[in-house]
Order: C-alpha cells, then structure tokens, then sequence
C-alpha cells in the first residue's frame, strides 16, 4: 500500500557554473549562516560517495538506522525553522503522513548540481496521530506551510552562500508532496519557477476518506455479511478486468492504459455466467459489492465528489481490511488522521466510517490540508511550469483526480486549453502504481526514486530535466518516455521504452451510474 510521502526538492539551478564547495568554504558558512527564525544545527562539508548515518530518524522514515549516500562534494546543513510560536520544521535533514524528508528526491537533485533540500513538514513519521492531536499549528505546516517555509528559506540559505539572487527554483514531489506543490502554486505562486508534482493527494481529506468508504461498499466490517467480498476473490476480478479490458488500447501488455474510459461490468462474474469457478464467482449480493466499489464517491447530498477505484489497480484496499479473521483497516492514515486532526480523540476508530464523517471533516478542514486551489492564475502569469504525472493504476490516488484538477485550473483561470497547456502538462503514466513501481514503463526520473540512471540524464527521459528546460529554455514537453526496467531496478536492464504524447484532457466527465 502506498503511504502518503512528503518529497521535497528546491533546487536553484545553474549552481554548476558557480564556485565549488570546498570543506574551508562550508565550514565559515555555516559558522556564519544567519536566517530570522532559523536555528542552525549542523554543517559539515562531505565528499562525494559518503555514506552518512541519519541519527534520530523515526521508524515510519526509516529509522532509527537510516542512512544517505552523499552524491556530489557538497555542505551539508541542517536547520529548524519556527513556522509558528508553536510549531517548526526541521530542513535538510529529516524523510507517509509525510513527516519524513525525501533524502532520495534530494540525493538526486545534488548529484545533478543542485542545492537541495527537504524537510519534514514539521513533524516527524508517517504513521501515528499523536503528533497532530490538538496541534493546530503542526496541522498548518502539514497542511499547507512547511513548503513556503523551505521555499523561503531554501532561498536565504543560498544567496548567502552564493551572494547572488538570481536563480531558478523548483520544487519535486509526490503524493501529498505532489498536493503541497499545487497548494504552494496558489497561495504563494512566486516562490517557485517549476513545480514537478507526481501522483498528487490534492483533495486529501477525501482520498482517504474513500478509503473507509470503499470498505464499506463491499460489506466490510462485517466479514460474514453475504455482501462482503472476500480478499482471494479480488485478484481473480482484476485479472477479469485486464482480460476484458486490456486489449482494447490495441496491444494484450497485461495494463489497462486508460482505465476511466471503460466500464467493467461485474456481473460477467457471478455465479453461474461460467467465467469463475464456485469457489471464486459473486454471489448476486457481491455482485452488487464489487459494482458499489468500482462508483465514485458521494457526499451526503449525493454529489460525486471524488472519483472512482482505478479499473485494474491493486485492491489491497479491498483485500487487506482484515488481520485474523479481524476487521481492521489496512489503510491506517484514516484513523490516525482523523483521531489526531479530525476529532481530537486517542480512541476513535473507523469501523462505522460514513460519508459523514468525511463531510464533517471537509468543513472542519484542518491545517486547509483539503487543498482543491486550481486557480493558479498568478503562478501561470508569473511564468511558472508544471509537469503533473500520475500513474493509471494508482491504488491510493485514483488518476482521474488530476483529470479533474486539470479541468478546474483551466476553467478557474479562463485559459484556452493551448494556453493552459503552455504552463501546466499532465502526463498519464500507463500500468505505474502510486509515484512509481507496476507493470508499466514508469520510471521517467520520478521523485522520491534515487539514483536516477545516469545513462538517461536527458530531458525525453527525466522529468525534472524536462521541467528545467521548460522553464530556462522554453522548451516545451510533449512527451516523456517511460523506461521499463528488469526486476524495476532503476538504471538496470531496459526491459521497455514507452513514450506517449496524451491527448488534451478537456472539461467533460461522464459517469455511468448503474444503480442495483
Ligand atoms: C524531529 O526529529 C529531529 C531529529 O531527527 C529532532 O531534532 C526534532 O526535534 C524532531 N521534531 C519533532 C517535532 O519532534
Ligand atoms: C540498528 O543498528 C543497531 C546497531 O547496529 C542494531 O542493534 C539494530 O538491530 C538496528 N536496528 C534495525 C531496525 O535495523
Ligand atoms: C560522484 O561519484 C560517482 C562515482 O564515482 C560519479 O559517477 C559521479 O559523477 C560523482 N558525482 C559528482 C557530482 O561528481
Ligand atoms: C478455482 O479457480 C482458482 C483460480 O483459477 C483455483 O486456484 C482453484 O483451485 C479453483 N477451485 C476449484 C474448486 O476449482
Ligand atoms: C482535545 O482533547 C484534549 C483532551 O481531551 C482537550 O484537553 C483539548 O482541549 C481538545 N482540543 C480541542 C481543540 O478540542
Ligand atoms: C460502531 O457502531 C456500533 C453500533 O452502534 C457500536 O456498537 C460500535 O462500538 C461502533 N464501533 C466503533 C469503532 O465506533
Ligand atoms: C474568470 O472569469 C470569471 C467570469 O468572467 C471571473 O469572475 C474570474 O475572476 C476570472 N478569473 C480569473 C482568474 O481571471
């Protein structure tokens, strides 16, 4: 399962042409480093090829025995920034609820000649709530802070180590990095030139609200209603799905490459209709189930509000909500988000999770981690790049979210689609999991994936090398190309190349809603 990671890169470019760090330089910066609000705790000049220990790393980060692989001669630095009297967030230094820094995101940004950083979006872990329970100020820096905060600092720290200003900034992320970067874009639009954002959680609260609520379509948590659609019987339905549906692109690859363009229909697998055997085939009530499950999300004015489970993804979703014949949600952001920040209480638990409770959420929502922001008019007018990726068979944000998000930023910001797509590309990533890994070609310099292959290092290939010569050479990304790599071992043997100019998504979304 995918947990929502907190990825952050800013990275300043042409620093190549500048001075080259030597240990003398690194030690009298850091010794002189000075930024309002801003505690430093550490430098320390290191070569290239170190392997550096992460001390104090949580477990949900990968701690407590995490290291990182220095990639270039650099001057490494850490530092705590207050956000708030209450609250801070540590930089450089720290990698879910995405309190964890992205060291791969920054290794690779480094190694490319980048002055990187990440940060923890004030606390620290990707599991747990205790962190958030009645913590207002934490809740804004995940919510929408942390990363103007980097932006801003990121920027101090440099032009005092460069004596010089003028540079171009990018921001890489994923997941709910990927939610902050749109976020940043709308309510602080000039702290970055290019945003590379990959399987956003923009929406957050019902992401993982849907969660609970596609458990619940399926008859969980009650593991012996007739309705309940047992976890061996999940693969068998998404195989179904491949084999009906995968031949339809024109090639039988095993990958469904537009899954929101069909419609799979689950009575082709009761009972009876001879395609699985008696131990595998839907009852007429599961029947029923896997139709509910496969339906967006309502609110409770029965609004589609979120879009539907991805046609041949991984159902972990589905599948794992039990532990020894237990209920128990495999998904366990929405207990912990919702004890910590929603409702203030140590012991709720999401056995009886309804719409409800996501309404109730949506109206509270804290730290504003709901960000739905697509005017991004000013970041647009002001020059700035996106590059959006998103995989087709993400399990934990469905794709068809940034189909809408892409149609809420072109009608909130009156563009043409041609202009609009002057400044913001998405790029559908056929048969790629959430920010990376599946059966498809999907690794295109992903964030939060290091080391890049050192053979691709060329804008066809790599997306933030895409994003760079976008915005310093305005050149225009048509396509990316996917690799495909044995064993998904990124930089090994090329098992496949796939690269695809997508069709413009425009604002019409049609729905076919079967009710049984
Ligand atoms: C996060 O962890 C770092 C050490 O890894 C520590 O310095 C910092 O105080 C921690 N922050 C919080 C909010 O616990
Ligand atoms: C971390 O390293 C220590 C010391 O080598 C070792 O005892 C411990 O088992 C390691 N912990 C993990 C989770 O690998
Ligand atoms: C770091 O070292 C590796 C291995 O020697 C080398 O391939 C790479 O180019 C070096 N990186 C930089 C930025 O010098
Ligand atoms: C039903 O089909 C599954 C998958 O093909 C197979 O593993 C299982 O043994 C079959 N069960 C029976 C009773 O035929
Ligand atoms: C959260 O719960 C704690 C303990 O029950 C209570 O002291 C605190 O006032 C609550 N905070 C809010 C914002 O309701
Ligand atoms: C769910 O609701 C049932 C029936 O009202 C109640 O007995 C149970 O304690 C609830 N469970 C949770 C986890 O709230
Ligand atoms: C888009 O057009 C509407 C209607 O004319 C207007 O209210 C809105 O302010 C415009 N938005 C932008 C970002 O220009």
């Amino acid at each position: 399962m995918g947990t929502f990671a907190s990825n952050k890169l800013l990275c300043f470019g042409a620093l190549a042409r500048l001075a080259r760090c030597t240990a003398d330089k690194c030690v009298s910066f850091g010794a002189g480093l000075s930024i309002p609000d801003t505690k430093v705790i550490a430098y320390s000049h290191e070569t290239n090829g170190t392997v550096l220990p992460l001390p104090g790393t949580v477990a949900s980060c990968g701690g407590p025995n995490l290291t990182a692989i220095i990639t270039a001669d650099l001057c490494r630095v850490v530092l705590v920034v207050a956000t708030s009297s209450s609250s801070e967030t540590s930089g450089f230094r720290d990698w879910g609820i995405g309190g964890c820094v992205d060291y791969p995101t920054m290794q690779n940004g480094a190694g490319l000649g980048f002055a990187s950083f990440g940060m923890n979006a004030g606390h620290n872990g990707s599991t747990g709530f205790d962190f958030f329970l009645d913590k207002p100020e934490v809740l804004n820096d995940f919510g929408y802070r942390s990363l103007h905060f980097e932006a801003s600092v990121g920027k101090q720290v440099v032009e005092q180590y460069y004596a010089s200003s003028s540079f171009k900034n990018y921001y890489a992320g994923c997941s709910t990095g990927g939610r902050q970067g749109f976020q940043n874009a709308h309510l602080y639009p000039s702290d970055f030139d290019g945003l590379l954002l990959g399987s956003p959680g923009v929406n957050w609260l019902r992401i993982v609200a849907s969660k609970g609520i596609l458990a619940h379509r399926i008859g969980w948590p009650d593991l012996d209603s007739p309705a309940y659609v047992r976890p061996e019987q999940w693969p068998a339905i998404v195989a179904e799905q491949i084999r009906q549906l995968d031949p339809l692109d024109g090639v039988a690859d095993g990958i469904i490459d537009e899954p929101t363009r069909h419609r799979f229909d689950p009575q082709t697998l009761a009972c009876g209709a001879g395609l699985l055997n008696e131990t595998l085939c839907l009852t007429p009530q599961q029947v029923s189930s896997v139709r509910k499950a496969y339906e967006p999300v309502y609110d409770s004015d029965t609004h589609i509000v979120y879009p539907a489970f991805e046609l041949g993804a991984n159902t972990n979703v589905f599948s794992d909500n039990q532990q020894n014949g237990v209920a128990k949600l495999s998904y366990t952001i929405l207990q912990d988000f919702w004890r910590g920040a929603v409702y203030n209480d140590s012991t709720w638990a999401p056995e009886n999770f309804s719409t409800a409770d996501m309404d109730f959420a949506l109206a509270e929502n804290p730290g504003q981690v709901n960000a739905w922001d697509t005017d991004l008019s000013e970041f647009h007018e002001r020059g700035g790049k996106v590059i959006s990726y998103h995989g087709r068979s993400d399990e934990t944000v469905t794709s068809a979210l940034s189909e809408w998000f892409y149609s809420g930023v072109q009608s909130n910001t009156n563009l043409t689609l041609e202009e609009t797509q002057a400044f913001y590309r998405l790029f559908f990533i056929p048969g790629m999991h959430h920010c990376g890994g599946g059966p498809g070609a999907w690794s295109i310099g992903n964030a939060q994936r290091y080391p890049y292959d050192q053979t691709l290092l060329d804008s066809s290939y790599n997306a933030l090398l895409a994003l760079v010569d976008w915005v310093e050479k305005n050149r225009t990304p048509e396509t990316l190309i996917g690799t495909k790599y044995q064993d998904d071992v990124v930089g090994g043997e090329v098992v496949s190349q796939r690269g695809k100019k997508y069709p413009p998504y425009v604002s019409i979304l049609l729905y076919m809603l079967i009710v049984t």
